[in-house]
């Protein structure tokens, strides 16, 4: 694994901004059994199941398993005992996302500024350690069961330590390295490298609210592109405005339901998550689309229809790219081209029973947009699947 991260491009350095964003530190799930879905995201998806913290290393409340690929960190988690707060919010929620937590210089520091700023918290600081150093987290609440952690670490728990040497990601944390899954997924990778973006779905009118929100607490900017104005069409039938956290770290698109011909796909997300804003998905970025796609295919990845017609237009609507264009076709890519460049895309259907959460993969060549030329194209087959459930 490289020591520069490929959202930051390099190491950090000391900066007077608490809130200056390292680079995301991990992004938590909350599960309803963790050590199955660990199997589901490694089989389908190539994650490496790297590390455990649960019974077998002291800890009686909760059974954690570390997940990563390029510069990818998932924390797979899941309550032990009855009353378990997590086992409540998967019975709310199903599973899906809790935390999109974030590197810092200095976790109480963040967190104090973020509560200046007005943010409500969602945990005070809490530090562990042991001889290989110290892990200081906070949080503070975001959109709906969300929130967003500030993660700070020392000696060899130091991302940039972790990255280029390995050792445990934080204390309590026990290598997995021996499962036979790993040595499969280390000969067969994959690909994926990062979390290109990640989008919330919250309630109609609570857009703007949350675009405010991430500007005043976190000193995101409004991604100056065309896809930041409202997208609204009888078929996309929502809204969008993407969040920058600049720095090339992460991007967060906010979507509200907009009136369309059917009811809203994040109306049908809202209704299976408690009437509970929440992450809609994950963009994990590769450098090579085919492979990728090709790979997961073959892992079994179950990803939207889209329609032959879709490849009748779109060469037409994008013009050339250096890409094998029937392999684009046959694996059911969508292309879609900006002032920049191009890009690659394709959407899973959802990873859990409940039509929640959902990945997108994604290659950009130039492209610094998401793919809105797709969106009609992707919403008419969106709307196919939400009629097979019964949800339209
Ligand atoms: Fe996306």
């Amino acid at each position: 694994m490289s020591t520069a991260s490929p959202q930051t491009g390099g190491k950090s350095e000391p900066s007077t901004d608490p809130l200056r964003l390292v680079d995301v530190d991990y992004v938590e799930f909350y599960v309803g059994n963790a050590k199955q879905a660990a199997y589901f995201y490694a089989q389908c998806f190539g994650f490496e199941i790297e590390q455990v913290n649960d019974l077998t290393t002291g800890n009686r409340e909760t059974a954690s398993y570390l997940l990563t690929q390029g510069n990818i960190r998932f924390v797979l988690t899941t309550g032990l005992t009855p009353d378990s707060p997590i086992q409540k919010e998967v019975r709310l929620y199903g599973d899906g996302i809790k935390d999109i937590a974030f590197t810092v210089d200095d976790a109480v520091a963040a967190y104090e500024q973020a509560l200046k700023n007005g943010a409500e918290s969602a945990y005070e600081p809490s530090e562990s350690s042991d001889d290989n150093g110290t892990v200081v987290r906070s949080g503070i609440k975001t959109m709906g069961r969300v929130v967003h952690s500030f993660v700070s670490r020392t000696d060899q728990y130091h991302l940039d330590h972790y990255k280029k040497n390995g050792g445990a990601f934080m204390p309590s944390f026990d290598s997995m390295q021996h499962l036979a899954i790993n040595e499969y997924n280390r000969n067969n990778p994959v690909g994926l490298f990062y979390v290109d973006h990640c989008v919330g779905n919250v309630e109609l009118g609570k857009m703007d609210h949350w675009v405010k929100w991430y500007e005043d607490i976190l000193g995101f900017k409004l991604f100056k592109h065309f896809d930041d104005k409202d997208i609204s069409t009888e078929y996309s039938a929502l809204m969008s405005k993407v969040m920058d956290s600049g720095r090339e770290l992460i991007k967060i698109p906010i979507n509200e339901p907009a009136e369309g011909k059917h009811k809203s796909q994040i109306e049908e997300y809202l209704d299976w998550h408690n009437h509970t804003p929440g992450i809609q998905h994950l963009a994990l970025l590769t450098k090579d689309e085919i492979h990728s796609v090709s790979r997961l295919r073959e892992r079994g990845v179950d990803f939207l229809d889209i329609p032959e017609t879709y490849y009748d237009i779109v060469w037409d609507r994008v013009g050339d790219i250096r890409e094998d264009t029937d392999k684009v076709k046959d694996l059911r890519v969508l292309v879609d081209r900006d002032d920049k460049g191009y890009l690659l895309q394709i959407f899973t259907k959802p990873l859990q029973d409940r039509p929640t959460l959902f990945f997108e993969i994604i290659c950009r060549r130039g492209s610094e947009s998401f793919g809105k030329g797709n969106f009609k194209a992707l919403f008419e087959s969106l709307e196919l699947e939400q009629a097979r459930r019964g949800n339209l």
